[in-house]
């Protein structure tokens, strides 16, 4: 480890500020966290000020094309701002680095940015300031794996409330659309004591509900269901939840883990990706329309009042009409509470990506506005049943369209509006619904 005094001194004597954006999932959200902590620890301020910023932070995602012209986008807006500010930097890291076209794409047309590093190394990055700095050489670091994974780094925390943890990084599963098993690796679960030990921590510090992240959860170590149980035992958490699972992993056991828990949130997100067998099977998602079918009932039978949510991709290679239609089947049978619908976006690298018959833009549109209508459907007709009911919500932050109005959520996370004073927030009330739109509640506190 470098002595970072040096360093220190000068972020502090400059009174320099940061601003990260991120981008993507809730693992990079988390990551986020992180690089807030440690640029802290160092003496960094957090700017919300994207302009006037000394320090920009992108945290990228790649899941999908969208996501990578996005950034490429805002990164030409920054170049100039080296002139006007000698100690402007500009750092770029997340899934995005991890592939080598974009890499490439980079050096060749971007090679302002200052420093770039992947999704392993993030506990690096005082030391490449420091050598950026020192040096004043531009600094790319990533690498390819690493098997070890880096406990106890600082993070601040958005929420003092609730908070994720996680539990494992990575994904073996390989569905042939995703590049995320390339650009985050192997799985690799954390020891339980050292999620244990951060959760109890969490929970003296005040945190009330957790939500445990992974990309396959249910693949955790030997037992993603006795993990739930040790949790349940900490006194101060509340609710627990988790994402994401995994169809194929989803076992009796921790069917009934959760059935038999007065922790665990009653709400599951279970990405379906698509209803026909067909396309499942060439998704490598390892489970039939049945199957999914099937493990839903089992769930609804066991926890009748669960709310369900999911992923699905429209416009996988060689979708037909008939492929859809079993998508739209599904989503009707399950009845989701809701869904993230993505278009099919063509990951290079991937298997899809070179597989025939990728599905035409207007019929893909076509296809999800039909999807998002479905759903909001089947949503709204679930809202309106909720008016006139008790619900337990917890309170999270004032809402962006009325200050006098505070959001927040029930167990089953459904997103309910509530007039009530600032400092409620953080604090569990009861509330009776008087009113519902096709994504949230109204609430009136009891
Ligand atoms: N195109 C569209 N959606 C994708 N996802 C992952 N890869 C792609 C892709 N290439 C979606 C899946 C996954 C969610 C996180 O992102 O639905 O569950
Ligand atoms: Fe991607 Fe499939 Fe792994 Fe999820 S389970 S991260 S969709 S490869």
């Amino acid at each position: 480890m470098q002595n970072l005094d040096k360093l220190e001194n000068y972020i502090r004597e400059e009174g320099l500020t940061y601003f990260i954006a991120t981008f993507g999932c809730q693992m990079n959200a988390h990551d986020s966290e992180k690089i807030e902590g440690i640029l802290t620890d160092i003496g960094y301020q957090k700017t919300d000020s994207e302009k006037t910023a000394d320090f920009i932070i992108y945290n990228t995602c790649c899941v999908r094309e969208n996501a990578e012209l996005k950034i490429f986008g805002k990164l030409g807006h920054l170049k100039s701002r080296k002139s006007k500010n000698p100690n402007f930097m500009v750092a770029l890291c997340g899934c995005m680095m991890q592939q080598d076209v974009v890499l490439n794409t980079l050096k060749k047309s971007y090679n302002f940015v200052d420093i770039i590093f992947g999704t392993y190394n993030i506990y690096k990055l005082p030391e490449l300031l420091q050598t950026r700095i020192e040096t004043g050489d531009k600094i790319i670091d990533i690498w390819e794996t690493h098997e070890e994974i880096v406990e106890d780094l600082p993070s601040i925390r958005k929420y003092n409330f609730k908070s994720c943890v996680n539990i494992m990084y990575g994904c073996n599963n390989f569905c042939t659309y995703c590049i995320v098993p390339y650009v985050r690796g192997r799985e690799r679960s954390r020891e339980i004591t050292d999620i244990i030990n951060q959760v109890q921590n969490l929970a003296n510090d005040g945190v009330k509900e957790i939500m445990l992240l992974g990309q396959n959860v249910n693949s955790y170590s030997n037992s993603f269901a006795s993990l739930l149980k040790s949790i349940e035992n900490i006194n101060g958490i509340e609710r627990i939840r988790f994402m994401t699972p995994h169809p194929k992993d989803f076992s009796d056991e921790l069917i009934e883990v959760i059935a038999n828990s007065k922790k665990i949130c009653k709400s599951i997100h279970l990405p379906v990706q698509s209803g026909s067998t067909n396309i499942l099977n060439k998704m490598n998602r390892v489970y039939t329309k049945e199957d999914y079918l099937t493990l839903v009932d089992k769930i609804k039978r066991a926890i009748p009042d669960i709310t369900l949510t999911t992923d699905i991709i429209v416009g996988f290679p060689g979708e037909t009409a008939e492929d859809f239609n079993e998508t739209l089947d599904v989503v009707k049978k399950v009845g989701y509470l809701s869904a993230f619908t993505f278009i099919y976006s063509k990951r290079t690298g991937t298997p899809a990506a070179t597989m025939k018959n990728q599905v035409d833009e207007d019929t893909i549109k076509k296809r999800f506005n039909t999807l998002v209508e479905t759903l909001d459907d089947i949503s709204a007709e679930f809202m309106h049943k909720q008016i006139g009911k008790l619900y337990k919500i917890l309170l999270e932050e004032v809402s962006k369209n009325d200050k006098q109005v505070l959001s927040g959520r029930t167990d089953s996370g459904i997103l309910v509006h509530v007039k009530a004073p600032e400092n409620l927030i953080g604090q569990f009330v009861d509330v009776t619904i008087i009113d519902a739109k096709t994504h949230y509640l109204t609430g009136q506190l009891y």
